[in-house]
């Protein structure tokens, strides 16, 4: 029996969270406790509608979904709809879920399940830091309580997506995340707690999903295979393949797609996400180094730059590991093995 890795995600359910979501869901040995939401791509009543929908979509109705924090600490809300659609899922419709949201704030969702389970769940966060800044604010002893802390956030040493040299996830609160990689370093030093693992875009970018991987999932799920992704394809017609999964994953990578075809100059869409929720269950996955971060708060054109001190000029210990390769070709195996094969468990 595989060992299932005891996963709480915190997200911004947009395009590529939700393909997280499919894969933790997915994944034999990934242990999903709960999901908490806030203000990311999409507004966070939105995010929580969005997860919700999805994880019923996946046959995980049973995971709880927890609301957090509606805008950053101190800087004013700022979404992605261009990104990811005005409701987050690109050209994807899900049905409402059944199910309501939990009552309980995703922050004391955070702490408490670190507290009943001390050293054994991995936080993976998808999106801005807001929730885990106030986790940690109403729980100090959290990074010691958690058995690891995985990111999708930050550049270390490539450019950025939102400013020439911030990632959005940072650049949403820059003040959240800045906390965030002070508090677990003080940990570190303090008391010898894993450095967090962050995937920023330098690996991240290289996890580009093209049409190909979408065929191959669907032909994995037994789905008919349709033309939507085809490029040139009239982005409004939506997919018809046969599979709800395959249809809802060709439906939102479409809109996802259309996006970096016209901003990153090629049609596919860099899958960021489900990349760190990949290597949260198989750090093999990605090769790191241990190096010292903080956060640009004030600059003129670099407010939210993690910076990265990759000559150790500071004389600083370091406070993460920051992945510096990742092997893509086996995490997209992975993710339509996993994602597919769901897709033929749950039936059409
Ligand atoms: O910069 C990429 C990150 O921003 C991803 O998590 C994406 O979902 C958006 O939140
Ligand atoms: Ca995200």
């Amino acid at each position: 029996m595989t060992e299932r890795v005891p996963l709480l995600i915190d997200c911004d359910t947009g395009i590529d969270d939700a393909l997280a979501l499919l894969y933790a869901a997915a994944s034999p040995d990934a242990e999903l406790i709960a999901v908490t939401c806030l203000s990311g791509n999409v507004e966070a009543r939105q995010v929580a509608r969005n997860t919700l929908a999805v994880l019923e979509l996946a046959g995980r109705a049973e995971v709880e979904v927890a609301l957090g924090r509606e805008v950053p600490l101190e800087r004013p809300l700022e979404i992605a709809p261009e990104t990811h659609g005005p409701r987050g899922l690109g050209y994807a419709d899900l049905p409402t879920a059944a199910r309501p949201l939990s009552d309980r704030f995703g922050p004391d969702v955070i702490v408490d399940a670190a507290r009943r389970r001390p050293g054994e769940i991995t936080l993976v966060t998808l999106g801005p830091l807001t929730n885990v800044a106030l986790a940690l604010l109403s729980e100090p002893e959290l990074p010691r309580l958690l058995r690891r802390w995985v990111l999708m956030g930050g550049s270390y040493r490539s450019g950025g997506n939102t400013a020439p040299t911030t990632e959005w996830n940072v650049h949403c609160d820059p003040e959240a995340a800045r906390l965030c990689f002070a508090r677990f370093g003080e940990a570190t030093e303090a008391a010898g707690t894993p450095r967090p693992l962050a995937l920023g875009l330098d690996v991240t970018e290289r996890a580009k999903m093209t049409p190909d991987h979408v065929v191959a999932l669907a032909r994995r799920a037994g789905s008919r295979p349709d033309p939507s992704l085809d490029p040139g394809h009239d982005p409004e017609t939506r997919s018809i393949a046969s599979h709800r999964v395959v249809r809802f994953v060709a439906d939102a990578l479409r809109f996802y797609m259309e996006f970096h075809s016209r901003f990153d100059g090629f049609y596919g869409a860099f899958v960021h996400d489900p990349l760190a929720v990949a290597a949260a269950l198989d750090p093999s996955l990605v090769r790191t180094e241990a190096v010292t971060v903080d956060v640009e708060l004030a600059g003129t054109l670099t407010t939210g730059e993690t910076v990265t001190d990759w000559r150790r000029v500071w004389g600083r210990p370091p406070n993460v590991d920051v992945a510096v390769e990742a092997d893509a070709s086996r995490f997209f195996d992975m993710l339509v093995e996993r994602v597919g094969d769901l897709a033929a468990r749950i039936g059409e």
